[in-house]
């Protein structure tokens, strides 16, 4: 299989800090990969070492197929970086920013700026376009920043944590785009402290926590490293929720968690399921409620790492409450 990103061993300290610590990824052409940790797990490290803009002390990588230390200037050709901070200029409009990227590219005056107008298009921008940037809302930031990444038609696009501070809906329309560019071929790796986003949007999850790869694989596959289904039972009525807590510890063997109503337990044998049902029917408790699920990646990422993944710094919005 042809990769497009590939890491082997990558490591970086800053003094006593391993902020990487021995990082190997593999990205196949036209997937995109979702690179999940909390806050100083080494997420921002690697995008930086992989988009040349940082040495690695250990390691190498590869880009394309060019390394990211002795090819970095091939490197740069084959790529697009949206930063977790907005590197837009402030004082120039949404079009003056993009021209003046493709003009950087080499592209002629006329280019740049049918490039810059097909972008702000594609980021329901046009309006906005001829207005400069410091009035734009932290989404249309994100996007017109998401756009100056992609001026130059990268194959290969680094995107550092692009949905934090975002409210919902402008996440939800970030994600249509990345869906659009990863439609279009381009292969992605995103970084990002949202259990959801990687689960909406990655082909492969790993797992950062302290500069090391924790975990890997898919989705369903991160899921299913718990080893447990989730069983959630509500009874019609509230009075009733001991009674079913006491039903699901006798029958099930663990401890359940009693929250918002709501009886959840881990069940590692599925077979149990039906001998719960059936004693709560004989005790005549009705659930209004009964799920067998799979764990949710927040549950995962607690079982990997022993905590829960923060909240992004500044952000108000409580995601995974
Ligand atoms: N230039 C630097 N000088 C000193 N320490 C640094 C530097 N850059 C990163 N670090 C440290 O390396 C570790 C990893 O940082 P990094 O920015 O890669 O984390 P991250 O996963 O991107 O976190 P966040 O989610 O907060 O963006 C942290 O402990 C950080 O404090
Ligand atoms: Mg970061």
């Amino acid at each position: 299989m042809r990769y497009a990103i590939q890491a082997e061993g990558l490591a970086k300290r800053y003094g006593e800090t391993r902020a990487l610590d021995g990082v190997d990824l593999a990205v196949p052409q036209g997937r995109l990969l979702g690179v999940l940790g909390p806050n100083g797990a080494g997420k921002t490290t690697a995008v930086r070492i992989l988009a040349t803009l940082l040495r690695p002390d250990e390691g190498r990588a590869a880009v394309g197929g060019f390394d990211v230390t002795k090819d970095a200037h091939r490197v740069r050709s084959l790529i697009g970086l949206t930063g977790q901070y907005a590197a837009v200029d402030e004082m120039l409009t949404g079009v003056e920013n993009l021209m003046m990227i493709g003009r950087l590219l080499g592209m002629s005056r006329a280019d740049s700026r049918r490039r810059a107008e097909e972008l702000l298009a594609r980021f329901d921008l046009s309006e906005a376009g001829g207005r400069a940037t410091k009035t734009y809302s932290g989404g249309m930031r994100r996007r017109l920043d998401l756009a100056a990444s992609l001026v130059g038609r990268p194959q290969v696009l680094f995107l550092d944590e692009p949905t934090t501070g975002l409210d919902p809906r402008s996440r939800t329309e970030l994600w249509s785009v990345v869906r659009g560019l990863m439609a279009d071929g381009v292969t992605v790796l995103l970084t990002t402290q949202y259990l959801e986003e990687a689960d909406q949007l990655a082909d492969d999850i790993v797992v950062f926590d302290h500069g090391k790869v924790i975990a890997s694989g898919t989705s369903d596959e991160l899921k299913a490293t718990t080893g447990a289904q989730i069983l959630e039972v509500r009874p019609l009525e509230a009075a009733h929720l001991d009674l079913v807590a006491q039903v699901v510890t006798d029958v099930i063997g663990e401890t359940p968690d009693l929250d918002g109503g709501r009886v959840t337990v881990s069940v590692h044998d599925p077979a149990a399921v039906p001998a719960v049902v059936r004693r709560l029917d004989d005790l005549g408790v009705v659930a209004t409620e009964l799920a067998l699920r799979k764990s949710s990646l927040d549950e995962v990422f607690l079982a990997l790492t022993g905590h829960r993944a923060e909240e992004p710094a500044g952000e108000k919005e409580e995601v995974f409450a």
